[in-house]
This record gives structure tokens, C-alpha cells and sequence, in this order.
């Protein structure tokens, strides 16, 4: 298999898709897993900009800096470069094959399909809530990070 890449994507790319990206970048380094990774939006809202202050707080408590993450809005071309798209929600996965060329060769799905349980399972937007809110957001990026983790390792080795 070829080196894994990794697309995350959220609606504006401040918030979840983030989280998903600082997570996975995390994991993989924990398992010596050499991937690519990035994140992005389905809307041009926050293009260029920093990923919300809430995210930048909930990466820091983990220990991650994701203060130089810059938005920005998923492009045709990402069906190429990416091995792998992942939506967290629904509205995402409706969008992002909205834009799917014909000759796309990344694999689209939901992000938390990986989860054993939790397949065709939101994350849910927590943009509009409370800062308590990004803590699950965090955690449910995370459980899918591993799992997307040990799915990659594990193929590499076959
Ligand atoms: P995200 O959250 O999709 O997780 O980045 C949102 C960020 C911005 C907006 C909506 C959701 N917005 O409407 O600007």
C-alpha cells in the first residue's frame, strides 16, 4: 500500500476537523505511523483562518499546538491526493460527494464508521455551544483516530 493521506472534513475547518487532525497526527506519531494528514471545510467561511479559540484550548490541554493550522475549503483535487476523505457528520458526507469527480480514488466515509458501535454516527457540531462541548468532540475524534491508526498499520503490514 502506498503512504496513507488523510483528509478531514468539517463544514468550516475552525473546529472539529481540526481536533480530527491534531488527533490523528498524535496517534500515528504515538505508533511510529508515517501518514500524511490535513483537514478541511466543505464551506470557504474561515479560509485562512486559525482553527476556533475552543480547539486551540482543548488541542493545548492534550499537549497539542494547533495554532498554525490555517482553514481551508475541500477541492476537487483532494480526491486524488488524499488516500482517505472522512466527514463528521452527514451534511459533510452529502457535500463532499456533491464535489466528487468521477475519477476520484479516495475512499469517502464517515469518521466515526471506524468506531466499532458508533458507525453512521455523527460528531456533532459544536460550534454554536459551550466550550464543555469541544471535550466531547475531542474524545470522539480521538476514539476514531486510533481506530483509523491500527486500520492503517495493520494494512501496511499485509
Ligand atoms: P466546524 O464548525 O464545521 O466543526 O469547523 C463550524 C465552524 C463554523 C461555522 C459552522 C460550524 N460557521 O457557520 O461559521
Amino acid at each position: 500500500m502506498t503512504q496513507p493521506a488523510v483528509l478531514f472534513v468539517c463544514l468550516g475547518n475552525i473546529c472539529r476537523s481540526p481536533l480530527a487532525e491534531a488527533a490523528f497526527r498524535k496517534a500515528a506519531e504515538d505508533a511510529g505511523l508515517d501518514a500524511h494528514a490535513d483537514s478541511a471545510g466543505t464551506a470557504a467561511y474561515h479560509v485562512d483562518e486559525p482553527p476556533d479559540p475552543r480547539s486551540i484550548a482543548m488541542a493545548a490541554a492534550k499537549g497539542i499546538d494547533i495554532r498554525h493550522y490555517r482553514g481551508r475549503q475541500l477541492v476537487r483535487e483532494d480526491f486524488a491526493r488524499f488516500t482517505h476523505i472522512f466527514a463528521m457528520d452527514h451534511q459533510n458526507l452529502r457535500n463532499i460527494e456533491a464535489i466528487r469527480p468521477g475519477n476520484a480514488t479516495a475512499h469517502v466515509s464517515l469518521l466515526l464508521d471506524l468506531v466499532a458501535g458508533r458507525e453512521g454516527a455523527a460528531i456533532a457540531d459544536p460550534y454554536y455551544d459551550g466550550e464543555d462541548r469541544f471535550e466531547d468532540t475531542w474524545d470522539d475524534v480521538e476514539v476514531a483516530a486510533k481506530a483509523l491508526v491500527q486500520q492503517l498499520t495493520g494494512e501496511l503490514k499485509q
